[in-house]
């Protein structure tokens, strides 16, 4: 399997930490210093179905191949405004594809678990160009009250298209099933028998225990799977890390004891948008003419479960 092609929409409101000033308990220097975020861009009249299939529109169209050429559709999505159908039979409609669709939620893994659902699926001949699309509007699952989880989120949809190739290096995803640190949990329509009792919360994070935990588990996915390629830290152009918080980035690059110029990084932008925020930010270096052919990039993500996914893979276009 290899990347043929990118695409990215942001939402258009740009939500600034001074704005959040107004109405919370924060102040732009804590979120800057313990984030690195300065501003981030949420939905308000866009819908997330239509910003994910403008995102696969300019996949498809950067990989040269029109809608009729893909043969299956992956959508990773942990919220939207419909429970069902999933969001990617709404974007197969909405491109004009008629091949098979699934969502995949792995949180904000799910980019990874869906690229390597992609390469087995390219792998054992039964697709040849596949679309996989992140789209996630993290900003609806957390209480604009609670300071402590509402300044860090963002929303967006990235996409790109894979075809057969040899691009895919290799792949880790691991899960630790693990709930008290990171969940959404949302409240079903009641029936005349249902008895037990029930909870709707409001996005919960212990974030000292998610940074450990992150910091930990990408560390350690990066270095197996750069052991298991053969190739040095200094070997990869980028590290495309999972844009939550600047400072989990700046840990792993002390770990990997590289500099910063590997690890690019939009969350000072674009806040944490969960599983969109690799491929928004692989459409940045693609658009920007910053990946050149033969270029080893790592992709390393995690998120609740506990779910880890990383990879290795070499730029072909
Ligand atoms: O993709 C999902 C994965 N999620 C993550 O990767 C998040 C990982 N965790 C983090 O990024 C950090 O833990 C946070 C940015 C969430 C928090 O930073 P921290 O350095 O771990 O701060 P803390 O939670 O220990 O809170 C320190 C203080 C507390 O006040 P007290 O108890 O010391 O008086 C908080 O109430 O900062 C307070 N605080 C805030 N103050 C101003 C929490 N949120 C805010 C805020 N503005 N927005």
């Amino acid at each position: 399997m290899r990347i043929v092609g990118t695409g990215r929409v942001h939402p258009s409101k740009v939500v600034t930490n001074h704005m959040l000033e107004q109405f919370l308990d924060t102040s732009d220097e804590w979120i800057k210093e313990r984030t690195g975020i300065t501003e981030r861009r949420l939905i308000s009249s866009e819908r997330l179905e239509d910003m994910a299939s403008e995102a696969s529109r300019l996949a498809i169209e950067d990989a040269g191949l029109s809608a009729s050429d893909i043969d299956y559709i992956i959508c990773s999505n942990v919220i939207n405004e419909y429970i069902t159908p999933g969001l990617s039979c709404i974007i197969q409609g909405n491109i004009g594809a008629k091949c098979a669709c699934v969502d995949v939620n792995a949180a904000c893994s799910g980019f990874i678990y869906a690229l390597d659902m992609a390469d087995d699926r390219i792998k054992s001949g039964k697709a040849k160009n596949i679309l996989v699309v992140a789209a996630e509007e993290p900003t609806r699952m957390v209480d604009w009250s609670d300071r402590a989880t509402c300044v860090l989120f963002g929303d967006g949809a990235g996409a790109v298209v894979v075809s057969e190739g040899d691009g895919f290096m290799a792949s880790r995803l691991t899960t630790q099933s693990k709930t008290d640190c990171l969940y959404y949990q949302r409240k079903l329509e009641p029936t005349p028998y249902i008895t037990k009792e029930e909870h709707f919360s409001a996005l919960y994070m212990n974030g000292r225990d998610v940074f450990k935990t992150a910091v930990l588990s990408s560390s350690r996915d990066i270095k197996t799977l750069l052991d298991s390629c053969g190739l040095q830290p200094s070997d990869i152009k980028y590290y495309v890390l999972h844009q939550a918080n600047m400072r989990i980035v700046e840990a792993i690059a002390h770990y990997l004891k590289l500099d910063m110029s590997f690890f690019p990084h939009n969350v000072e932008r674009c806040g944490n948008t969960s599983s969109a925020s690799i491929p928004l930010l692989l459409d940045e270096l693609n658009r920007e003419g910053k990946l050149q052919r033969g270029d080893k990039l790592l992709f390393s993500a995690f998120g609740a479960g506990f779910t880890t996914g990383a990879c290795i893979i070499e730029w072909t276009k």
